[in-house]
């Protein structure tokens, strides 16, 4: 595998921690997508308890926390996300209802069905999508909702170099049909699912990124791992850009059998 192709996993993790802090979203979505899916979801109260898993700098978790009224629960690997997060929910001044904690997905700190909403956008393929559907299920309530979102393939066939790339990056990228099957075989309903918009890529992930990627090689200038860390984040958008219809994110929403 040469450099270009070198997955995102491989960078040093605080260059990659400071390199996303610069920016709203650490995976592609907006506003409006968090909110279409959420549309699907019933019976929140003041009382639900809702957990973002992988929930980055909060982008989604403050949209979703003005359209709720439950408590909300941010989880996060990367301590800078959760400090930026925790201060994002107090100048939204909603400190009393949403927090982040610094923890992992794969030990979630919570009890059997204490949940009524567990939301991940763009982070449920670190765990594994269908590991994280089963592993989790048993913490929401019956009847709760899972709202995910997650690389899928549009098409049966595709080119080889695209092919290549997501089968490096994402072995477990699969059709829209095969991971609602899965999202079934877990013990949900499949309750809805739609692709992401390409603005969601385009305007709201690699347009910011254009931005900060200028002022991080401005001052990493000579660090050669800053440097491979954003030529691989512009080879990923340049493939966006090429391959965008055969591939991209779907938010699947399924219920809690
Ligand atoms: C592509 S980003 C998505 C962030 C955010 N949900 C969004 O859409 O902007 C994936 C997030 O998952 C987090 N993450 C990766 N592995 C994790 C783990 N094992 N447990 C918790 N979070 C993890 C990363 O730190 C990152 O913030």
């Amino acid at each position: 595998m040469n450099d270009k192709n070198k997955s995102i996993h491989e960078f040093d993790f605080t260059l990659i921690c400071e390199y996303f802090s610069s920016i709203e979203r650490q995976g592609p979505g907006s506003p409006e997508v968090t909110l279409k899916a959420l549309s699907f979801v019933d019976n929140l109260t003041s009382e639900s308890r809702i957990a973002d898993i992988g929930c980055g700098t909060g982008g989604q978790t403050m949209v979703l926390a003005n359209h709720t009224a439950g408590h909300i629960t941010g989880i996060d690997l990367f301590p800078t996300f959760i400090e930026l997060f925790n201060a994002n929910s107090e100048n939204l001044n909603l400190g009393d209802r949403v927090n982040g904690v610094v923890g992992s997905m794969e030990h979630l700190p919570f009890r059997n069905e204490e949940l009524d909403l567990i939301w991940a956008e763009g982070a449920i393929y670190n765990i594994g999508f269908e590991r994280g559907l089963n592993k989790w299920r048993e913490l929401l309530k019956p009847g709760g909702f899972i709202a995910v979102s997650e690389a899928s393939w549009f098409t049966e066939e595709r080119p080889g170099e695209i092919d290549a790339f997501w089968k490096d990056a994402y072995p477990e990228i699969d059709t829209i049909s095969r991971k609602v099957r899965q999202m079934q075989k877990a013990g949900y309903i499949p309750m809805a699912n739609f692709v992401l918009p390409e603005n969601c890529w385009t305007e709201h992930f690699y347009a910011p990124q254009a931005a900060a990627q200028e002022k991080f090689l401005e001052k990493y200038a000579g660090n050669k791992t800053a440097e491979e860390l954003v030529e691989n984040q512009r080879h990923e958008a340049d493939l966006y850009d090429q391959y965008k219809a055969f591939y991209g994110y779907v938010f699947f929403i399924g219920k809690k059998v």
